[in-house]
């Protein structure tokens, strides 16, 4: 199998130049080491296909090496070639992941079966992961799910804010899909073509982000060997999606006003500015209305991030989405973990449904992955849920209907009374499956009694007495 690297390891210097010489003739390329610690700073470089290594090399030996090589890279094999006397050691090598050893003296042919062997093995299972990655594309490619008023609503604007190449901010609570909704504004959009670019400004200090942003010229800084583009260049024509944005510095926030405002900024140590044309999307699952309020955010960058908010709702103001989610997730899951499962019954459907869903649509991913792992039947059932939703109390039957138009207050007050009634009066049981606080059902209905009370006619005042 030519084309492919193989790292070989031997103090030896008769022996290394031999298997150079025999490799190469063969069409491999052949990187050399004279011990273990020059083959561990080979192997972290990258681009290895495959080890063969010595057992007994001063310094780190290959043993040792093996299982560094099987932390950094795993999928790298490991052929020992181990001195007559040493067969034991050879074999705990085994027990330890090495591919398979030959015992020295051993003829070419012999080596070169044994490396062509594993590097086939390797192919197939490098295969098999591609396959695998790209059913999970497949399954997944932009599959954004949901059909209940809330969801459409969001995805009318979505639709709306595609086609222009406004700022927009995405606002939601974690897990709720915002990176999701980021990625369908782009494919929506004239970009779609262009790269959606994401970054992470929660998961990065402040000098390493603007690196990553900005990129930098060579010897911008120490350590700075070469010159690096920029996220912004990257995404030059399409789409830079700065999630977690109420996480940047007061120092980078100006920064990115400039682009904003100009089109234009600098790489690290550069002189001139670079125009780019990006198309921002900027998302957080932090108020950043209050954040500006506190002035913990700049508010003349908050204004230009946001020409357009798009709120994701959570998942419990969205009920109806559940079983359709939970149908998606379960057909995801299923054919990743090579499962034949037809669904959920209805009784796991009804603790779903009753769940308030701190984690939004990510925890029910999440719940659905390792249900379909645990169910044993063709469905999943209420056992394979955790636990505390196992026992979640499934929501009371029973249906309030009320006409198009119906003021919200109104709505409100009597879906609150129709729960109530539904849980015998329980507030702390009506609250949870309403998604409020206990106290705000408290305080909501001394308000309603106070607002009753004041409706009421005065008492009539008692009638003259006429002697
Ligand atoms: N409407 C949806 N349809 C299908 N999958 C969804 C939907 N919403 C969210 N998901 C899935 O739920 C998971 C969480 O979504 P995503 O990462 O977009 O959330 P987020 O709001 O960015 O969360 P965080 O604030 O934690 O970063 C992802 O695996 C995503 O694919
Ligand atoms: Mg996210």
């Amino acid at each position: 199998m030519p084309d492919r690297t193989l790292l070989v390891a031997d103090d030896d210097p008769g022996l290394r130049e031999s298997l150079e010489r025999t490799l190469t003739r063969e069409g491999y390329r052949v990187l050399l080491a004279s011990d273990g610690r020059a083959a561990l700073e080979r192997l972290q470089d990258g681009a290895i296909d495959l080890i063969v290594t010595d057992l007994k090399m001063p310094g780190l030996t290959g043993l040792e090496l093996l299982r560094a090589a099987k932390a950094i890279a795993p999928d790298v094999d490991v052929i020992l070639l181990t001195a007559f006397g040493t067969v034991e050691e050879a074999v705990k090598a085994m027990k330890d992941g090495a591919y398979d050893f030959l015992t020295k003296p051993f003829r070419r042919e012999q080596l070169l079966k044994l490396i062509d062997k594993a590097l086939e093995r390797r192919e197939l299972i490098e295969r098999n992961k591609v396959l695998q990655q790209r059913l999970d594309d497949l399954l997944r490619q932009g599959a954004i799910v949901g059909a209940s008023p809330a969801f459409r609503r969001m995805m009318m604007l979505v639709e709306q804010v595609a086609s222009s190449s406004a700022t927009v901010l995405i606002q939601g609570e974690s897990g709720t899909g915002k990176e999701l909704v980021a990625r369908a504004i782009h494919e929506r959009s004239a970009r779609a073509g262009k790269p959606f670019v994401a970054v992470n400004c929660a998961a990065l200090p402040e000098t390493l982000l603007e690196s990553e942003l900005f990129g930098y010229e060579r010897g911008a800084f120490t350590g700075a060997a070469g010159r690096k583009e920029g996220r912004f260049e990257l995404a030059d024509g399409g789409t830079l999606f700065l999630d977690e944005v109420a996480d940047l510095s007061a120092v980078t926030q100006p920064k990115i006003l400039r682009v904003l405002q100009e089109g234009e900024f600098d790489r690290l140590g550069a002189t001139r500015g670079i125009k780019v044309d990006v198309r921002l999307v900027a998302a957080s699952n932090q108020d950043l209305v209050q954040m500006v309020k506190e002035r913990r955010f700049r508010e003349d960058l908050f204004y230009r991030l946001n020409v357009i908010t798009v709120h994701v709702p959570p998942l419990r103001e969205r009920r109806e989405d559940i079983p359709m989610l939970a149908q998606h997730f379960l057909r995801v899951y299923a054919a990743k973990n090579n499962r034949r499962l037809d669904g959920l019954s209805d009784d796991a459907l009804k603790r779903l449904e009753a769940w308030a869903w701190p984690g939004n649509v990510r925890e029910l991913e999440n719940v659905i992955e390792r249900g379909v792992v645990l169910a044993r039947g063709t469905q999943v059932d209420i056992d394979d849920l955790p636990p505390e939703i196992a026992g979640a109390t499934p929501l009371p039957e029973g249906v309030v209907s009320v006409r198009i138009g119906t003021p919200l207050a109104e709505v409100e007050q009597r879906l609150l009374d129709a729960t109530l009634a539904a849980t015998g009066g329980n507030k702390t049981l009506a609250a949870k499956l309403l998604g409020i606080d206990v106290r705000t059902v408290a305080r909501k209905l001394e308000r309603w009694e106070e607002e009753r009370s004041a409706d009421e006619p005065p008492p009539a005042p008692a009638p003259e007495q006429s002697s």
